[in-house]
This record gives structure tokens, sequence and C-alpha cells, in this order.
């Protein structure tokens, strides 16, 4: 993702979850003076900014966020510039993680990332390393989401498909008990699970233009596109939107304008990592 100032303005559904996450979970993880947080996908840093940090008791001792697009990250540095607070540039599935982070944390977020890492075990894997013992971490991503489908139904269509990569469709998207599967990973990783769970969730975009510009925001295969083609893109996008039965148009009678509803599922995560290897925890 590299479009920061688009991010910004239309990430409202992703926000909504976030704030929903953070008002019903945000009282598992324990807080001390001086913790060290991470942040896994910080994006254009607004949301770890205004509204995580905001939440976080105020004498934690630093707040990193990280993120694998440069962009993202310059971006972070210059419009969320605050005491405390650093943005870094690094792959959350990287082989090597930065040095003297590992064992560093005591809380690690992650809000609307890890559906994109295809590599999950290498992620979880590196957050466990990241985090001190007794430290815990608090996510939520994508399970599984209709526009999924539009991407897929959009890298058949010939003009599109060169463009298209499979890879862009989350790792969990159609399974039937996705949290079963993430549990069993987290658990082999050496995580201890307090929540693990999928929950339903619907977002209305009140028009077209407000889909067209969110999924300007965050669709992979755009960067790919010739800047010319990308309004013929959307175009077959929005086509492809209109012709799906997992996707609800209604007409609102406020300026006559169609609504989409899109139904999506979320992980919300919460894990400790334990203090001994028999799995005990402080
Ligand atoms: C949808 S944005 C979420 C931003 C913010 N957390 C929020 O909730 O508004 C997802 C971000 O995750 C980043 N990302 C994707 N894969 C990543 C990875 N493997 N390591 C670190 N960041 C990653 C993307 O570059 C993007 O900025």
């Amino acid at each position: 993702m590299n479009k920061p100032e688009l991010y910004s303005k239309y990430s409202a559904s992703q926000r909504l979850d976030n704030l929903y996450v953070l008002d019903n979970h945000l009282d598992l993880s324990r807080w001390r003076a001086e913790d060290v947080v991470l942040d896994v996908g910080s994006g254009d840093g607004r949301f770890s900014v205004e509204i995580l940090m905001a939440r976080l008791p105020g004498n934690f001792g630093k707040f990193i966020g990280c993120d694998c697009s440069e962009v993202m990250v310059e971006f972070a540095k210059k419009n969320h510039r605050k005491a405390k607070v650093e943005f870094v540039h690094f792959d959350i599935a990287a082989k090597v993680l930065p040095e003297d982070f590992e064992g560093r944390f005591h809380h690690i977020f992650s809000f609307y990332t890890l559906h994109w890492v295809k590599k999950q075990r290498k992620a979880f894997e590196n957050m466990y390393k990241l985090l001190k013992p007794g430290g815990d971490m608090l996510l939520t991503f994508l399970a599984s989401n209709s526009i999924f489908d539009i991407y897929l139904n959009m890298s058949k269509i010939k003009k599109w498909k060169p463009y298209s990569k499979k890879d862009y469709i989350a790792p969990y998207h159609g399974l039937k008990h996705p949290e079963k599967q993430l549990e069993k990973l987290m658990q082999k990783i050496g995580f201890v699970c307090s929540l693990c769970k999928v929950e339903n969730r619907i977002f209305v975009f009140h028009n077209f233009d407000s889909l067209r510009k969110s999924v300007m925001a965050i669709n992979p295969v755009i960067p790919n596109l010739p800047p010319e083609d990308i309004p013929a893109y959307m175009d077959d996008f929005v086509k492809e939107v209109k012709n799906s039965k997992q996707v609800t148009i209604e007409n609102t009678n406020n300026n006559g304008e169609e609504s989409i509803k899109v139904e999506y599922k979320i992980f919300i995560v919460s894990v400790i990592k334990p203090v001994n290897e028999k799995g005990f925890s402080v």
C-alpha cells in the first residue's frame, strides 16, 4: 500500500472496526509505567497516533509504528510527529528483525494489516520474538471479505489479469473456521490465547464515489497499472460490485444515491507470550 493521503481520508470502515476492537478489548492488556509499544502496519500513522496512542496510559515509555511501505513510513513521520513516537520501516515477516528489537516490547498491536501478510507463520514468530516474556498482543484483521471475491473476478478479466496476483486475497478468506486455524498456529508458536474469534461486520458505503475512493486507497492492483488505465479498471471494478450477489446495493432516498452494503468478517485476537516455557504468564 502506498497511498497514504488517500488512506488517511478514506479509511472510515477500518477506523470503525479498530475503534470497536479497542473499546471492547483494550482492557485485556496490562500496563506498567514506561511500557514499550509496537504497532505493526502503522500505515499513514493517523490511527496509531490519534486513536490508539491517545487511549494508552499516558506514562507509556515509547510507541513505535512499523510498516513495510517506505512511503507510508515517511508520511507518518512527516504528519504524526509526537514526543515518544517513532516510525520505522520493516516487514513483520522479514527474515531478519531490526537490531535491538528482539524482546523489547511489552505490547504489540496490529490493526487491519495482517491479512496482507502471506507468511503468516513467520510474522507471528517474529512478533513472538519481539515481545518480552509476559508481553501481550491485540490484533484485528480481515478473515474474509466479499471484496476479495471482486478482486478474484477482476483477475479473470483479460485486460487486468497481468496486473493481478492471487496473493492479494487474505490467507483465511473462504475458510469455514479460520479462528481454529489461527489459534492452532498461535499455540504452536508458543502464545497463550485469551481470545481468538471471528466477528461478522457490515460496512455501508453511502455512494459509489466513496466506494471508489476507498478502493483506490487500498487496492493492491492499482499501483501496478499504467496510470491511464486506472479509470477503466475502476469502472470494471464497479461493474463487478454491481453484479456481485454478495454485495447489497440499495437506492437510498438521500440525494437519490445508491448505497453499497459490504459484509465481511474480522479476527479479534488477544494473546500473551508466557513467562516460562510451560505456558505460565506473570
Ligand atoms: C490498511 S493499512 C492499516 C493502517 C493502520 N493500522 C490502520 O488501521 O488504519 C495496512 C498497512 O500494513 C502495511 N503492511 C502490509 N504488510 C506488512 C508487513 N508484512 N509488514 C509491515 N507492514 C505491512 C501496509 O503497508 C499498510 O500501510
